[in-house]
């Protein structure tokens, strides 16, 4: 069994009541019966999935599944070596959509279906609603998605429109757009779907569980990941602060949130010491995904940040984009800008000292390279034009 809770007031909330957030204003958190769990997910030697640790997750129905999760961890012996910790990436862009989204939406989708919701809703820097449209369109039920016009990355427009959801292009930046949805879906009755549903978030703590049981049980060091919305970090926290409750784990591993030097308002929260962010009012970053100033999930990020003696950092585009490079170079894995923050913080926490020698870390690559072929294609080389002869093939060929 399981309620929702008020992280801010402990006030507790029926399971099946539509609440998002406390009367207080507190964002919510799904908590069991922990002494009730079944846990024999330890040892059953079924593969990785979101749905493998189904008794930690908060649904009574069959599941609407594209088979999410099940995602690589990758070694990375090279960036590793040259950094001097034992490096892993976990790479969350091999999900149905190429996006750890999907390891939400399939519970949130499911959640939708079973509270008998008739229409699924959110807002998006891209990836939420690509994965909110193909849950939508696997469940059967419609998914209206709002997205800030112009700065939401190619392939996530494809996905969300190919898939069939109502696609709207809003004049304004995400924070905008996710205070018009939430607006749209207390007037019209639609379910929310964003980080700020608690059910959501449930699915995606199961990327701790994964890296868990891949090592063995064991937990790395540390975790370091991008921050947008702040849904992610504070959902993997809760992920492992479950598996050492349950005497599965040991250690809870430190929390390591990556935001771009434009839209930085967690880093900036983290570094005064306080436990509100103040938003950023014009975010800008070429990690479009993660764009956002004004974090839902921050008070929840904080917590996670601070409670497991993790840390926050910002990295600027360029080392954004150096570090997306070195991951597809170095070690053959594609991915978004966004994801190449974890690598490129990595980096400047290794630089200042913060990140020691040794450790073992896992970065979260959290989408893949074909979202946003775009930015690629302005940063990268033209390919070279020759003519159909093998003479003019050999002269450019090293
Ligand atoms: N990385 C990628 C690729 C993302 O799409 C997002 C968030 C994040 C990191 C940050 O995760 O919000 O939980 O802190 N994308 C959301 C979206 C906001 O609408 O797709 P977070």
């Amino acid at each position: 069994m399981y309620v929702q809770r008020c992280i801010e007031c402990g006030r507790e909330y029926d399971p099946r009541e539509i609440a998002y957030t406390c009367e207080c204003g507190g964002l919510l958190e799904i908590v069991y019966e922990l002494d009730m769990v079944d846990t024999s997910f330890v040892s059953s030697g079924e593969p990785l999935s979101v749905w493998k640790y189904s008794s930690l997750l908060p649904v009574e129905i069959t599941p609407v599944s594209l088979k999410e999760g099940g995602t690589p961890l990758y070694e990375c012996e090279k960036i590793g070596q040259e950094l001097g910790v034992e490096l892993y990436v976990k790479h969350e862009g091999m999900n149905p959509t190429g996006s750890f989204k999907d390891r939400g939406m399939t519970v949130g989708v499911t959640k939708a279906i079973e509270l008998g919701m008739k229409v699924v809703a959110c807002a998006s820097t891209g990836n939420t609603a690509a994965s909110l449209s193909i849950y939508g369109a696997k469940a059967g039920i419609p998914a209206v998605v709002l997205l800030p016009h112009e700065k939401v990355a190619l392939g996530k427009v494809a996905q969300a429109l190919m898939h069939g959801a109502r696609v709207l292009s809003v004049r304004g930046n995400f924070d905008d757009t996710l205070a018009l949805v939430r607006e749209l879906c207390t007037s019209e009755g639609f379910y929310l779907l964003n980080s700020i549903n608690p059910y959501r978030l449930e699915g995606q703590k199961t990327i701790a569980y994964e890296i868990a049981d891949e090592m063995g049980w064991e937990s790395p060091d540390r975790i370091v990941l991008p921050v947008g919305n702040a849904g992610n970090i504070s959902a993997i926290y809760k992920g492992f602060v479950e598996l050492k409750k349950l005497g599965i784990i040991d250690n809870v591993p430190m929390m390591t949130g990556i935001q771009s030097e434009g839209a930085c308002p967690v880093v900036d929260a983290f570094e005064r010491g306080d436990e509100d962010i103040l938003p950023v009012k014009e975010p800008e970053t070429v990690a479009t995904a993660i764009r956002i100033g004004n974090p839902v999930n921050a008070k929840k990020a904080l917590n996670a940040i601070r409670e497991s003696k993790g840390f926050a950092e910002r990295v600027s585009d360029a080392e954004i984009l150096k570090a997306q490079r070195e991951l597809a170079m170095a070690e053959g894995i594609g991915v978004e800008p966004a994801s190449a923050a974890s690598v490129a913080g990595l980096k400047k926490l290794r630089e200042l000292g913060v990140i020691e020698r040794g450790e073992r870390v896992v970065c979260i690559t959290t989408g893949h390279l074909l979202k946003d072929p775009e930015t690629v294609l302005k940063n990268a080389p033209s390919p070279i034009e020759v003519d159909a002869t093998i003479e003019a093939v050999r002269k450019v060929v090293f």
